[in-house]
C-alpha cells in the first residue's frame, strides 16, 4: 500500500469549510466568468481578510498565480530577483519568463530558503550596462520551500529595499496561511502593509479543492490584468466553483485553524524524528513541512514500506508535509516506521 500522506499537502482532500461552500454554490443557474455572487462574496471576503480595497482574481493554480502575476509587473527585458530554491525557478517549467515573454530570473542565495536584501542588492548592482535585464521585481515565497517563515521584520526591510530600488514586491503564498498561522500576525501587516504589492494566495494546499487567488494590493498593477487570465486559459466560466471555496474557508478564519493544524502535525513530527540517533534536522520547522537527513539506506528502506515522500535536498534528504487533514496517528504512525527503517 501506499502511504501519499506526507508528500505534500495537495494529497490531502477537499476541507469541510471549502465543501460546504462548493455544494452551496451548486444550486440553480448563476452568471458566469466571476459576474455571480459567490465570486463577489469572495472577493469581499478577502478585501475584509486584508483589510483593504484590494484587487482579486481567481486561477486555477499556483503555477499560474505567480507566472502571470509575475509577468504583469514586468516587461520582456526585466529581470526578478528570486532565492535560487524558489518554486518560479525550480518548479514552473519557465512559467514567468514564457508569460513575460522572456523576463530572466536572477537567482540570489540565503540561509534557510530566505532572501535577504543583501543578496537582493548584489544581484542588482552587478551591472548598471544595457546587456544586462534591468531589475524590476523581487519574488519571496511565504512560507518558503523549504518549510520556514519569513518574519514580519524580514518581510519589511524586503519590502523597504524593493521602495528604494524602485522594484516590484511579489510573494508567492502557496502556503501563505500556514506563515500567518506559525507567525500569529496578521495578513495585512505581513503582506501590503511591510510592502508586498501582489500577493499569489494559495488556496489548494490549505484545503481546497482547486485554486489560487491573485491579490493585487496596488490597483494600478492589476490593470488588464483580468485580459491576462482570459488569454492563457485561466479565466474559469463556472467560476462560482473556484471562489466559493474562499467564503467557506475565509469564514471564522477556519483557514488560519486548519493551517494551524497542519503547522502542529509537522512540528509533531518534526520533534519525534529530532530525537531518533541517525536523523538531522536540515531546517527549522516553521510551517508545515519537515525536512531531514536520514541514512540512504533508511530512505530506500522507508519507501519500500510505501511512504511518498520527496527526496530533493541533499542525498538522503527527506521532505514530509502536513495538510488540514494529518491525523496525530498517520504522524506516530511515520515516526514508528522511520524507527523500525534506521535500525
Ligand atoms: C512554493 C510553491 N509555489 C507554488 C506552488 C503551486 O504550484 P501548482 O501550479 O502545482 O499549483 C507550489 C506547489 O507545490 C509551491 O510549493
Amino acid at each position: 500500500m501506499q502511504h501519499t500522506e506526507f508528500a505534500s499537502d495537495n494529497t490531502a482532500g477537499i476541507c469541510p469549510e471549502a465543501m460546504e461552500a462548493l455544494l452551496a454554490a451548486n444550486s440553480g443557474h448563476m452568471a458566469s466568468y466571476g459576474n455571480d455572487d459567490w465570486t463577489r462574496r469572495a472577493c469581499d471576503a478577502i478585501r475584509a481578510t486584508f483589510e483593504t480595497d484590494c484587487e482579486v482574481f481567481f486561477v486555477f493554480n499556483g503555477t499560474a498565480a505567480n507566472s502571470l502575476a509575475l509577468a504583469s509587473l514586468c516587461q520582456s527585458y526585466h529581470s526578478i530577483v528570486c532565492h535560487k530554491l524558489a518554486h518560479v525557478e525550480t518548479d514552473e517549467c519557465g512559467g514567468p519568463e514564457f508569460f513575460s515573454n522572456g523576463t530572466k530570473l536572477l537567482l540570489a542565495g540565503g540561509a534557510d530558503g530566505k532572501l535577504d536584501m543583501r543578496g537582493v542588492e548584489k544581484l542588482i548592482s552587478a551591472r548598471s550596462d544595457i546587456h544586462y535585464p534591468k531589475p524590476r521585481a523581487v519574488t519571496i515565497t511565504q512560507s518558503t520551500e523549504v518549510g520556514t517563515v519569513y518574519s514580519l521584520e524580514e518581510v519589511r526591510a524586503l519590502g523597504e529595499g524593493c521602495r528604494e530600488h524602485d522594484l516590484a514586491f511579489h510573494m508567492d503564498g502557496a502556503r501563505f496561511a500556514n506563515a500567518v498561522a506559525s507567525l500569529g500576525v496578521s495578513p495585512a501587516d505581513i503582506t501590503w502593509r511591510a510592502g508586498v504589492d501582489v500577493l499569489s494566495f494559495g488556496g489548494t494546499k490549505m484545503g481546497m479543492p482547486v485554486g489560487e487567488a491573485v491579490v493585487f494590493f496596488d490597483h494600478d498593477m492589476a490593470k488588464d490584468f483580468a485580459y491576462r487570465c482570459k488569454q492563457a486559459g485561466q479565466l474559469a466560466s463556472k467560476m462560482r466553483f473556484l471562489s466559493a471555496p474562499w467564503v467557506g474557508m475565509l469564514a471564522e478564519n477556519a483557514w488560519l485553524t486548519r493551517a494551524a493544524h497542519a503547522n502542529a502535525m509537522a512540528r509533531r513530527l518534526g520533534n519525534a524524528l529530532a530525537r531518533l540517533p541517525g536523523i538531522a534536522p536540515l531546517f527549522p520547522v516553521q510551517s508545515n513541512a519537515v525536512f531531514v537527513s536520514m541514512p540512504q539506506h533508511a530512505a530506500d528502506a522507508l519507501k519500500e514500506k510505501g511512504w511518498a515522500f520527496y527526496s530533493f535536498i541533499g542525498a538522503g534528504g527527506a521532505r514530509f508535509v502536513c495538510s488540514w487533514a494529518t491525523q496525530p496517528e498517520q504522524v506516530d504512525a511515520l515516526v514508528a516506521d522511520v524507527k523500525a527503517c534506521l535500525a
